[in-house]
């Protein structure tokens, strides 16, 4: 069997050979980010797909970030480690369900967070993301009503942020959801010294600990910059591996859930593999498709994300 060195040069000389970008979140496993040409959260690979010149994308994250990456690149082939790294978020806002909740409200204005379908998307006006979620919000026009879906923690965070007023979608992460406020409590207690950074789709009780709440690469440059030498991270704890790249003096503790397991990984996100990322670039499969009516539904209010981000 190949080794990690060995994957690791294969998916090198893929690479060149097909002038591919490789694109990983920091959810994804060590090995993945460390063969990765970029790495950043949601808004950040966006952005990076947008502005691509390879030939084909090789998206290391989940569904819904390669889908992002196709809409943005309609003639670029994307690739994916594994078809089946879906989202809870996305999965728990069916379209036609979606469809039904806005119908109630049919003069808002609708703001999706990226974690959600493309049909999802083609039904929404803007979209955004958790870096830049505030400031999309604070453009929505004064006088219109905001339909804010599908993440209701992410949703009632901006809530406060922006002082507006949002009828949300009651979705979740199942990542986020369970981390555990006593054992958050416990470690605070354990090390009064260091600060708790989140990530703003875990859920009130949790968040009200926190000093610092962001999107992950929020979180990353905020641990980074901040003059404290110890951080309890109540997020997915594949983040890690950037902090300690960055920073590596400092201390760094994943908060835990509260199913049991001592750190907190995304099912989903875990599905891809540095073997299953280079067999897909070999083979030139999985590859995301979706429909061109859906692409071109849902490519305004992902472009109109980018001008106001
Ligand atoms: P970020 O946009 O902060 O990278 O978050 C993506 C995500 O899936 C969080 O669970
Ligand atoms: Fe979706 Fe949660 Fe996984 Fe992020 S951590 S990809 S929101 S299931």
């Amino acid at each position: 069997a190949d080794t990690d060195v060995d994957l690791e040069s294969k998916i090198n000389a893929l690479k060149k050979s097909l002038n591919a970008v490789v694109l990983a979140h920091y959810y994804q496993e060590s090995e993945i980010q460390d063969v990765a040409d970029f790495v950043g959260d949601s808004l950040a690979l966006a952005q990076a797909a947008a502005k691509t010149d390879a030939d084909v994308i090789v998206f290391c994250g989940v569904h819904f970030m390669a889908e992002t990456a196709k809409i943005l690149n309609p003639t670029k082939q994307v690739l994916l480690p594994d078809l089946k790294a879906g989202c809870s978020l996305s999965d728990r806002c069916p379209p036609a369900a979606f469809q039904a909740f806005k119908a109630k409200h049919p003069d808002a204005f609708v703001v999706s967070y990226v974690n959600s379908s493309a049909a999802v998307k083609a039904m929404s006006d803007v979209i955004c993301t958790s870096s830049n979620a505030v400031k999309i919000v604070h453009q929505v026009p004064k006088d219109r009503q905001i339909l804010f879906a599908p993440d209701q923690h992410l949703g009632r965070h901006v809530m406060k942020q922006t002082g507006r007023d949002m009828v949300l979608w009651p979705g979740s992460c199942i990542v986020h959801e369970i981390f555990s406020e006593k054992k958050l409590v416990q470690l605070k207690v354990e090390h009064p010294d260091a600060e708790v950074v989140a990530h703003p789709e875990c859920e009130q009780p949790v968040l009200r600990h926190a000093d610092f709440i962001g999107s992950t690469k929020g979180i990353l440059d905020y641990v980074v910059a901040s003059p404290k030498q110890k951080f309890i991270v109540v997020t997915e704890a594949g983040i890690l591996h950037q902090m300690k790249l960055k920073a590596p003096q400092k201390t760094y503790i994943p908060a835990p859930p509260d199913n049991g397991c001592a750190c907190n990984e995304c099912p989903y996100m875990r599905l891809n593999t540095l073997e299953k990322l280079y067999q897909c670039m070999r083979d030139r499969t999985p590859e995301l498709i979706l429909p061109e009516h859906l692409q071109t539904a849902a490519r305004a209010p992902l472009q109109r994300m980018l001008e106001w981000s």
